[in-house]
């Protein structure tokens, strides 16, 4: 079957196509148009403007998914309707509605984290390409670690929908903190591709930074102890710990910070968020005695955490299957929302369009 995935959450507007049976699965397209331009002088997503601008882009998206892919004959309509930021989920959501209206067919709303996980299953592909690859087939129970710039769970997955949400991070989430930090350090924004990067030229022990919640006796993460502690390592070197940050006359906290201090600084925080959410990890799938490990979401692409993540389920869970999509389909797009609804329970009517309805704080379970 032929379906299209349509992804308006947060701040990239995503459209695709994927051709999936039980067997084998193919990404015919998969646009993403980011809008990290309009929101970099801001330091984060505003709201408003993303919504503005997935109206803008969403057409234009569609367009260049449906050419890329040949414009084939789709038979299901995926639309993420949550959790996420309403109005920019309601970009997406009406647009899909209008979609099965016009075309008659069927629609069906998808959870964004459970997409998150969904990636996994298009995992055969390095780089996307238009090459059918075999159906992954993971064993039961499996864990799930989904942390985005949005969220940080670690979710059990008895059987396809059955779903138990371990734990949660109680503030920021990791992603967050990545943005966070690199506002700190006066790096831009989105945080987590720049401290990835910058990270490699940085001493991981520079600084020693809290690893919140490491050994506590559940499976919850707390990320924004971690980023006061980057505030307050910084303030303290400007001998300004009583005096609120940023100084007069400097638009950044960052401001006269050396450049090694700044790449140490961003590899100690990124080595204490990669030890917490390994760590947290590791204890769930022992104590659930889980034959599947997955990873994914925006942090899932950070290249150090990834390498550390793998050589520590190779030693710790050695009979353990332990998968990351690549890159390109940890962050934000739509095949993976396209996945997540093969493995839905279907529609059976094909004028469903009106019981779509956005949820910001949808969850999972
Ligand atoms: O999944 P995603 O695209 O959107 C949400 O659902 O939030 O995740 C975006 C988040 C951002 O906070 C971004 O800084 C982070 O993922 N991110 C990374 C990396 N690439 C993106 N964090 C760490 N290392 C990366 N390489
Ligand atoms: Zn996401």
């Amino acid at each position: 079957m032929i379906i299209l995935g349509i992804e308006t959450s947060c701040d990239d507007t995503g459209i695709a196509l994927i051709e999936i049976n039980k067997n084998d699965c193919r990404i015919l397209s998969n646009i993403v148009s980011s809008q990290i331009k309009i929101h970099a002088p801001y330091g984060g997503i505003v709201p408003n403007l993303a919504s503005r601008a997935h109206l803008k882009n969403i057409k234009p998206c569609l367009t260049k998914a449906l050419q890329q892919a040949k414009h084939p004959k789709i038979d299901l309509i995926a639309v993420t309707i949550g959790p996420g930021l309403i109005p920019s989920l309601l970009v997406g959501a009406n647009f899909a509605n209008a979609l099965a209206y016009n075309w008659q067919k069927p629609i069906i709303g998808i959870n964004h984290i459970e997409g998150h996980i969904f990636a996994n299953w298009l995992l055969p592909v390095g780089e996307i390409s238009n090459s059918q690859f075999p159906i992954f087939k993971p064993k039961f129970p499996i864990l799930c670690l989904v942390a985005s710039g949005g969220h940080t769970q670690l979710i059990l997955m008895k059987a396809y929908g059955k779903y138990k949400l371990l734990g949660e991070t109680r503030d920021d989430a990791a992603g967050e903190a990545f943005d966070k930090v690199a506002k700190l350090l006066g790096l831009g924004y989105p945080g987590g591709p720049i401290i990835s990067q910058i990270s490699k030229n940085g001493n991981p022990m520079a600084f020693d930074l809290p690893r919140p919640m490491l050994n506590s006796n559940n499976f919850d993460f707390s990320f924004s102890g971690l980023k006061t502690a980057v505030l307050y390592e910084i303030k303290s070197r400007h001998g300004l710990l009583n005096t609120p940050l940023p100084r007069k006359g400097c638009s950044s906290q960052c401001c006269a910070l050396p450049q090694q201090y700044i790449h140490d600084m961003a590899a100690s925080f990124q080595q204490a968020a990669i030890d917490v959410l390994i760590s947290k990890t590791i204890k769930a799938a022992k104590e659930y005695k889980v034959k599947t490990l997955l990873f994914s979401g925006g942090v899932a692409a950070n290249q150090e955490l990834r390498r550390q993540m793998t050589k520590i389920v190779k030693k710790e869970l050695p009979k353990t299957k332990f998968h990351i999509p690549s890159p390109k389909l940890c962050t934000d797009n739509a095949a993976m929302i396209a996945a997540a609804a093969y493995y839905k329970k279907r529609p059976s009517s094909k004028q469903n369009w009106s019981k779509i309805r956005t949820n910001a704080n949808l969850k999972i379970i």
